[in-house]
């Protein structure tokens, strides 16, 4: 069989991937011991925490909070996320109860330890049929801007993906009425819904709502790479040759021939297809001290109205595609800056303006503009 019966589910395992607990050791509970708080039908079936894990209050990285990547998180205004809210969604989507035949849970196809996806080509239904396409991964889908879902986007919003499976005659097999009356039924559901909504009333909304929210606790934010990026990049990148000593080697080449250094640059329009460059290349070209990019970013320096305005056009995002033309976008957007035409994203008083692109095969260039 399987299905994952409830009782075994390892709600207190630490999820390495998912927002689950404060950083904070001193925050750490048993989770052994629930609090009395957990009604005694809630804890026979759940090893719940008395207080709730931390899902909202998680501190990301610098780099989730570049405008880059807060630009794409699709939360909805009216289904933040809560940790009642993900506490119940990450129990309803451990319930195999949720198929028709109570033997596949969202979490049998979509399993913790191999990414929120399974390493099938096709996946297995409630009744052994396959599913007709590959089961994807469930990490960082707060972070897509469109907020589309499935692999053909038919699922306008998380909100309206969550309930799919669950009605799919192959995955779930369950009408909406049917999982209403289902999760009614479970002995966790007044407590957890009361937590999550200030009462127990159990709807398809509520529990779409909470499926959604504890999806979105899935970020991945403590790979090798995220501890490589925002902390003291002094550290990491080598002082001389550089990773991208070519994109250094254009911006002083630059420099020279306009006989300016980074302290006359009123704005930069920079490569930002990664957050890291974002970060990494202020330092880089001197534009300030190694490690001190990060708390520039955090302070609203790169804004148009800081001290180091970095990509007012909205860089990439707004570009599309780091091709050839995105050097010829920034420009344009420099000219604009220096001419005071730029509106909204107007850098007051732009002097001199910095444009760099980087290409494959240390192919990079920069551009220096003077008004
Ligand atoms: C029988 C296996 C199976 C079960 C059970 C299942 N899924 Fe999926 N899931 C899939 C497959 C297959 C896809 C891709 C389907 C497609 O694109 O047509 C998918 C896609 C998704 C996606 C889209 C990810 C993206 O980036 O677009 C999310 C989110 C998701 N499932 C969540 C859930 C939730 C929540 C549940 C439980 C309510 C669930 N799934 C139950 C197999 C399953």
């Amino acid at each position: 069989m399987r299905g994952l019966k409830l009782c075994s589910v390892a709600l207190t395992a630490l999820v390495s991937l998912t927002a689950c607990e404060g950083s904070d050791p001193g925050e750490a509970r048993d989770p052994a011991a629930p609090a009395d708080s957990v009604p005694e039908e809630v804890a026979s079936v759940l090893d719940l925490p008395g207080t709730p894990y931390s899902y909202a209050g998680v501190t990301l990285p610098a780099h989730f909070n570049t405008p880059l990547v807060r630009d794409m998180d699709n939360t909805p205004s009216d289904n933040p996320l809560t940790d009642e809210g993900a506490t119940l969604g990450r129990v309803l989507f451990y319930d195999a109860a949720l198929s028709a035949n109570r033997t596949v849970a969202c979490a049998s196809c979509h399993i913790q330890e191999q990414a929120f996806s399974d390493n099938l080509k096709l996946s297995e239904g409630f009744d052994g049929g396959l599913t007709g396409r590959n089961t994807m991964p469930m990490i960082d889908s707060r972070y897509y801007r469109n907020g589309r879902f499935f692999w053909d986007e038919r699922a306008d919003t998380l909100e309206e993906q969550v309930l799919m499976p669950i009605q799919n005659e192959v995955e779930m097999g369950l009408t909406l009425d049917e999982l209403v009356e289902r999760v009614s039924a479970a002995p966790y559901a007044p407590y957890l819904f009361e937590q999550a909504f200030g009462d127990e009333q159990v709807t398809s909304d509520r529990i779409s709502k909470a499926l959604a929210q504890f999806v979105r606790a899935i970020v991945s934010y403590r790979s090798r790479f995220d501890d490589g990026v925002p902390k003291g990049l002094a550290t990491v990148v080598p002082p001389g040759i550089t990773h991208h000593s070519e994109a250094a080697d254009a911006v002083r080449k630059a420099f020279g021939e306009a006989g300016i250094g980074p302290r006359d640059v009123s704005l930069v329009e920079l490569q930002d297809n990664t957050v890291y460059y974002e970060l990494a290349f202020p330092e880089e070209w001197g534009f300030c001290q190694p490690g001190e990019s990060e708390s520039l970013l955090e302070r609203g320096e790169t804004t148009p109205t800081g001290t180091l305005p970095i990509n007012p056009s909205g860089g990439f995002l707004c570009f599309g595609e780091a091709t050839t033309a995105m050097g010829v976008f920034q420009v344009c957007e420099l000219a604009w800056q220096l001419r005071g035409q730029a509106g909204g994203r107007q850098v007051p008083g732009a002097k001199v303006g910095l444009a760099q692109t980087l290409g494959l095969g240390a192919n990079a260039t920069a551009v220096v503009l003077e008004r």
